[in-house]
């Protein structure tokens, strides 16, 4: 394979001033993640622990087999919403390696409002769920929740998507063959009871840990009944009459003993064989990557050079390279995993998408994942183009994103506008998981545009209504509101926070975060393509 050649002087006054700015987004970056890890009241910490529970990170270090990464799903997932302290979405969740096996684990944070489910959280809990049934992970839980956070619960209750949709999924988690281990470690309460008893394993904490219907308060105001939560949902009702539970667990670090037993004697399915080379490291430093983006989004870049940041040994077989060159494809290795890598270089045109898309089958048909770097502003636009059947040949590659059976990862690395985002596999095409670089954006347009857009409808409206366009002030006051809500909203932390994504990334990190999210994937089996032939498009 060829090695991939830079041009980036990394001497240069761009490089030096890229860097500074992208140095300064990551200090942020790092700087909410501390306050989501570790911004709990002293209050909720005393009270938590001197019930003799541990807090939920230490929780989660006893469980995951020691020095080993933990690929971190949504952590800045309801930032800024809320009270600004629903960190997390009130839980932590990922994928982690448990006696020597891939999980994934979802942990309620019970030092944020008693552990209490907000929209986000039903949000979060559904999506981990769904990286578990995609890729056939075990799912461990670690509950200790008060349920659903009353004022909100209508919308965590009621519709599809909602709580209900959580039970729903073990139901079919169970039928998939997906274990499912549950460690009751404080509350749960009312629907959360369903968890434990939807799970095939089922672990309870003496003392702290309960499931109940109907907790002590509304069992008194329903029935006058006076109970305690031991008395009504402890370990020993569950594990001795109920048969709810299945083992009893003297504190929080036997019930992860008792876990990492359940986990050690689950048998191992064998991973999907890939045809995998030796790992290299990539001949550039991946910490280069902070002085090649640029700080705006509309100086381009060449994508080959992120590449060459990414892959194994910077060694790039690129495909069709004189065709369609707005889209660049091509082989790659990543920490040893093959992948078809699809990077923009521009605005998408017919031959770049018709070049995607048999590249697109090509991979699915050999089985080789697809990695998609998206810095996309859209598809061509125009007279010509329209006539030449651009809409066609979006449409040949859209349908063939949609529907390759090959784990997919998407990383934003600058601009996911319009339609590009749903050609480049943006999150309604399920690549298994997307993340988000800092300087990234997303939407269905830049703000600027968006505004000159309602600007000149709004003055086509007025002229049909005889009356004068906007005025010059008028229409900068307008744009000035759109530009603004836009520049917010198609923020990086505007996405994570609403689980748009699955994270924000250091993109020195992309490469090995890559190499476990391809790693994780391949505990499902890959699917043959069945139907026609790969065309030459
Ligand atoms: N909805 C909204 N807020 C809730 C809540 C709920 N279901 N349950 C607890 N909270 C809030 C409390 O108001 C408190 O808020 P504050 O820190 O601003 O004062 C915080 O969560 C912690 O609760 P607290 O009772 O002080 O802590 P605790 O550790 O003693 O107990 C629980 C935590 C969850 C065990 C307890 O609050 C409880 O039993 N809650 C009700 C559970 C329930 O019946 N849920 C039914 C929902 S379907």
């Amino acid at each position: 394979m060829e090695i991939l050649e830079t041009r980036v002087d990394t001497n240069s006054e761009t490089y030096r001033e890229n860097k500074r700015v992208m140095e300064e987004r990551l200090e942020k970056l790092r700087s909410e993640l501390k306050k989501a890890r570790d911004d709990r009241s002293e209050k909720a910490y005393n009270r938590h622990t001197s019930q003799g529970k541990l807090p939920v990170r230490k929780r989660l270090e006893l469980l995951l087999d020691r020095n080993t990464p933990f690929l971190e799903i949504g952590p800045l997932a309801a930032w800024n919403m809320y009270d600004k302290r629903v960190h997390g979405a009130g839980i932590v969740g990922g994928i982690g390696i448990v006696e020597g096996r891939e999980v994934l684990i979802n942990a309620n944070d019970a030092m944020i409002k008693g552990g209490t489910i907000y929209p986000m959280g039903v949000k979060k809990s559904l999506r981990l769920q769904q990286i578990a049934m995609e890729n056939r992970l075990p799912s461990i839980g670690l509950v200790d929740s008060g349920g659903a956070f009353l004022p909100l619960q209508s919308e965590i209750f009621p519709d599809a998507q909602n709580g209900g949709r959580i039970f729903y999924n073990q139901a079919w988690m169970s039928k998939m063959g997906i274990p499912q281990i549950t460690a009751v470690m404080g509350l749960c309460t009312a629907g959360g009871a369903y968890i434990p008893a939807m799970s095939d394993y089922v672990v309870h904490v003496k003392k702290t840990g309960a499931i109940f219907l109907g907790g002590p308060p509304l069992v008194r105001a329903a029935t006058g009944e006076v109970v305690t939560a031991d008395e009504l949902g402890g370990a020993q009702v569950h594990c001795q009459q109920s048969g709810v539970s299945d083992f009893m667990a003297e504190d929080d670090a036997d019930a992860i003993s008792m876990i990492r037993q359940i986990v050690h004697r689950l048998p191992r399915p064998t991973k999907h064989p890939l045809t995998m080379q030796a790992v290299k490291e990539p001949l550039y430093d991946p910490k280069e990557l902070y002085g090649i983006v640029p700080q705006k989004l509309s100086t381009p870049v060449d994508c080959r050079e992120i590449i060459a940041r990414i892959v194994d040994g910077s060694e790039f077989m690129e495909f069709k390279s004189m065709y369609g060159s707005t889209l660049v494809c091509g082989w790659a290795y990543i920490h040893g995993y093959p992948v078809g890598i699809l990077g923009n270089n521009g605005i998408l045109f017919s031959e770049s998408a018709k070049k995607a898309t048999q590249f697109i089958q090509l991979c699915d048909r050999d089985k080789i994942p697809l990695v998609f770097l998206q810095n996309i502003n859209g598809f061509i636009i125009g007279k010509q183009y329209e006539a030449d059947g651009i809409t066609k040949d979006g449409h040949k590659m859209v349908a063939a994103v949609s529907l390759a059976q090959v784990p997919k990862f998407t990383v934003v690395t600058g601009g996911s506008f319009g339609a590009g985002n749903y050609a480049m596999c943006g999150r309604a095409y399920s690549p298994r998981f997307l993340w988000m670089w800092p300087n990234s954006q997303v939407s269905v347009m830049g703000g600027e545009q968006a505004a000159d857009v309602m600007i000149s409808v709004k003055n086509d409206q007025m002229v049909r209504m005889g009356m004068d366009p906007l005025s010059a002030e008028d229409a900068a006051s307008l744009k000035q509101g759109i530009v603004e809500t836009s520049e917010e909203e198609s923020h990086a932390y505007y996405s994570s926070s609403r689980l748009w994504d699955d994270g924000i990334l250091d993109p020195a990190q992309t490469r090995d975060v890559l190499g476990l999210a391809l790693s994780a994937s391949l505990n499902a089996p890959i699917p043959d393509v069945d139907g026609s032939c790969v065309f030459r498009m």
